[in-house]
């Protein structure tokens, strides 16, 4: 509280102040004119469907956009809510910035999409491609089309729906982060440069790989893709689908749940633990560096999960 003489003089200070912006005749004009909040031409807030997606697939991939950002959403809230010092955050960013992780998740929901597309008529001729474990779920187009997204008929058929979430053994750490497809589809944008302007790198893709990466190198954590991928599924579960203590899998803490086994750069040491996975996860999903084609090009690492990531 102001102490009253205190804040009879502070207006009196502003009184005096203000006046001769009034007063005097030729104050420029733009002080009295401008407007309280500017507005840019042209904002897209959505991902773009291409006309390519028929009806039943545009339903289905705008449903899975739409849990994407309910995902990415909570997690910024979560983040601007509790701060730097919530044991959730420690726990996947230790003590790296919480503006940058927001920050990311804030991009995803709100940044300025042109041109940001899913497409599904297959222009790349990668979805007729499979590995032994099955055919590709997708692809980022790269060089082809900096923007854009493949999304080949495996995604319709072997992804799940946000509300399955902590049901039937579906857990955190134990199936892989993008069997769910909002969360798949997060870490389709972090490979969109007008989104993450190549921030996001992997730099630990399992789930221990991830705990391990914000216990002793957190700053790497917020440039991470599947460190965003598990806290926003974590928040959710303990914020919104199976509250207070979510779902982490018992069997987390082993290196199953790796679906996103590649080197873009920042770090390579990740590729060997998809080796060690077990059947406790899909067959489709568990092949990790070793299943790159040869058809890929030279900058493109190919998953398991069918999924070509370009430089
Ligand atoms: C859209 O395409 C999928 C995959 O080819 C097909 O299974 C589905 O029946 C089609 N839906 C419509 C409305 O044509
Ligand atoms: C880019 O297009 C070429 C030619 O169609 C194709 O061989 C290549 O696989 C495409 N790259 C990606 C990442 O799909
Ligand atoms: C942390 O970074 C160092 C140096 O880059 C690396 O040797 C180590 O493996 C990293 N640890 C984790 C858990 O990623
Ligand atoms: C942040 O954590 C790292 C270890 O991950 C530690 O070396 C560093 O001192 C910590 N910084 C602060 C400000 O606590």
């Amino acid at each position: 509280m102001l102490a009253p003489t205190l804040l009879v003089s502070l207006l009196a200070a502003s009184a005096a102040h203000a006046a001769p912006f009034f007063s005097v005749s030729s104050a420029p004009k733009v002080l009295a004119k401008r407007a309280e909040t500017k507005t840019w031409e042209g904002h897209v807030a959505d991902v773009q469907i291409h006309e390519s997606c028929n009806a039943s697939q545009t339903v289905y991939l705008r449903n899975g956009l739409n849990e994407m950002k309910a995902l990415a959403e909570h997690a910024h809230d979560r983040i601007l809510t509790l701060g730097e010092t919530d044991p959730l955050y420690v726990k996947y960013f230790g003590n790296a910035s919480s503006a940058a992780a927001s920050g990311l998740y804030a991009q995803i929901v709100w940044g300025n999409k042109p041109g940001v597309l899913l497409r599904c008529d297959n222009p790349d001729g990668n979805c007729d491609q499979s590995t032994a474990e099955g055919k590709w779920a997708g692809h980022y187009r790269g060089s082809n089309a900096t923007e854009e997204t493949v999304i080949c008929d495996r995604t319709y058929t072997d992804r799940w729906h946000l509300s399955s979430l902590c049901w039937d053994g579906n857990e955190i750490g134990v199936a892989p982060a993008s069997h769910w497809l909002g969360a798949d589809l997060l870490h389709r944008m972090m490979h969109i440069p007008s989104i993450v302007y190549h921030h996001v790198e992997h730099a630990a893709d399992s789930y221990p790989d991830v705990l391990a990466l914000a216990a002793s190198n957190s700053s790497l954590t917020v440039y991470n893709q599947a460190t965003f991928q598990r806290y926003a599924l974590d928040a959710y579960a303990r914020d919104v689908a199976f509250p207070p203590n979510g779902c982490v899998g018992a069997s987390a803490h082993l290196p199953t749940d790796d679906d996103d086994a590649h080197s873009h750069g920042a770090a390579s040491s990740s590729a060997s633990s998809s080796a060690s996975a077990t059947a406790t996860v899909p067959a489709e999903v568990t092949v990790g560096e070793a299943s790159a084609t040869a058809t890929a090009a030279g900058s493109c690492h190919t998953h398991g999960d069918g999924e070509v990531h370009c430089e």
